[in-house]
């Protein structure tokens, strides 16, 4: 039996932002447009990155890396989630900006990921899930940050489109976050070390390769908000357990 069993609530982004047409953002100012470009842009490659580090998740599984039931539960909702993520911003930013959504695909699939960098934290399940509910923690906050800027935009799908995401990335944080205090209790005493070094490692001014992780750039990620994050994260712990 699964020590925890991850949670999720399927819903389609097709479906929620099917009302949408090009003619809803072409009253957009200039201003906004600039505003929306990079931020539906950076959302289009991390979300779709998860994919990539799934499959390198896997690579390492098939060379002999173990990861528990309860990480796979994890797993397979998490990326279904950000894969509807991803679909669902491929078809705002080409609503927005007119490029078609198979242009985009494509440009995805030309990126290589280098997870050169994380190799350490992804062999090492608890590891993983602590940076993983680092990160989601991070996404959580900055797509919350977004909500007023959606809502701006004057259509309804699109303040509840930022709502079900941001809803989503809580509940991944939530599901990583479990899985090391039920499946690594044992390990509970390392978190705080870690998570400094992960926020240490957030801080590097490093280009972002593709990984899903640790992919923060921007005002909603200052060194502030990620300690803040990193502090919250670490609090949790030493409450719960
Ligand atoms: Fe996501
Ligand atoms: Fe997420």
């Amino acid at each position: 039996m699964l020590l925890y069993q991850s949670k999720s609530r399927p819903w389609r982004a097709l479906e929620l932002l099917a009302p949408l047409t090009p003619r809803d953002f072409a009253n957009l100012t200039p201003d906004q447009r600039a505003e929306l470009e990079p931020n539906f842009w950076e959302s289009v490659c991390s979300e779709y990155d998860a994919e990539n580090l799934c499959l390198e998740l896997e690579r390492r599984r098939d060379a002999g890396a173990h990861y528990s039931e309860e990480f796979w539960s994890f797993e397979a909702v998490w990326r279904r989630d950000e894969m509807n993520h991803y679909v669902g911003f491929r078809r705002l930013y080409a609503l927005t900006f007119g490029r078609s959504e198979d242009d985009i695909e494509a440009e995805m699939r030309q990126r290589a990921a280098d997870f050169s960098a994380f190799g350490e934290f992804l062999e090492d399940e608890f590891k993983l899930c602590l940076m993983l509910a680092y990160d989601e923690l991070a996404t959580t906050r900055s797509y919350a940050t977004d909500v007023p800027l959606y809502q701006s935009l004057g259509h309804p799908a699109l303040a509840a489109w930022i709502e079900r995401v941001r809803a989503d990335e809580a509940m991944h944080y939530y599901n990583a976050l479990r899985v090391c205090q039920t499946r690594h209790h044992d390990r509970l005493p390392e978190a705080a070390t870690l998570v400094r070094r992960v926020l240490a490692l957030d801080l590097t001014d490093t280009d972002y390769r593709a990984t899903f992780i640790l992919d923060h750039k921007g005002p909603s990620y200052s060194p502030a908000i990620l300690t803040a994050v990193a502090d919250t994260l670490c609090n949790v712990i030493a409450r719960q357990g």
